[in-house]
């Protein structure tokens, strides 16, 4: 699965993952955060959450995929939506090569894009992409699936080791408030970077 694969994926349309309008989990945790925020969403595909979280106030959002199609499919929406300059980032590239730091991270199928193998590297990343106190928040996938993925599922105790090796995992339970055809095999989680854990 290197960036060709995924780079057919949406040249074929072959996109069964996009949900085509923003997922109402992951925009209700964000309804009370400071505005000020910084947000980054990694394998954003053509993320509908931008546009929302930009309507909602959020400005400093950087979205990264390594398929320049996705982005530009995004790019594109987000031009013709909001009609005003924008200050959102697009970086086309490597997950794992980027830089910076982040108060928020938001996960919704990526980690299940990746090769199972490429788990902990992940969890790595994103703690080092997060400012201190900062959040990784999303959705995972709450079962494995039988067919050889991608999407590679998952399940809670499985990610709640592997995250729990850098992060407090301050919640991990069945995701509430997730669209019709998700109800029940997904979980949404919160994780802190804790600057001190004896704080809490
Ligand atoms: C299953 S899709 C999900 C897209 C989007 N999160 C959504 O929910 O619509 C996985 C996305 O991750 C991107 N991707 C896969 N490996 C990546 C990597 N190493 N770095 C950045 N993006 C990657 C793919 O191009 C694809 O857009």
């Amino acid at each position: 699965m290197d960036h060709q694969y995924w780079e057919n994926r949406y040249i074929d349309n072959d996109t069964p993952w996009s949900l085509h309008h923003a997922n109402p989990a992951l925009i209700r945790y964000m309804a009370d955060k400071n505005r000020d925020a910084s947000i980054l969403i990694p394998g954003a595909g053509t993320s509908y959450e931008v546009i929302e979280l930009f309507n909602m106030g959020f400005t400093d959002i950087t979205v990264c995929d390594i398929s320049a199609t996705a982005l530009s499919l995004l790019k594109k929406n987000v031009e013709k939506t909001l009609q005003k300059d924008h200050s959102i980032r697009f970086v086309h590239g490597d997950f794992f090569a980027l830089t910076g730091q982040y108060d928020y991270i938001i996960e919704q199928t990526f980690l299940c894009a990746l090769l199972p193998e490429k788990r902990e590297e992940y969890v790595r990343k994103m703690f080092d992409l997060l400012r201190e106190n900062g959040t990784l928040f999303g959705v995972l996938f709450a079962t494995p699936f039988l067919k050889p993925g991608p999407p590679f599922g998952g399940e809670k105790n499985e990610y709640k080791s592997l995250l729990s090796k850098l992060f407090y995992i301050k919640e991990i339970s069945m995701c509430t408030h997730s669209v019709k055809p998700r109800q029940g095999n997904e979980l949404f989680f919160i994780c802190k970077k804790l600057v001190n854990p004896h704080f809490l």
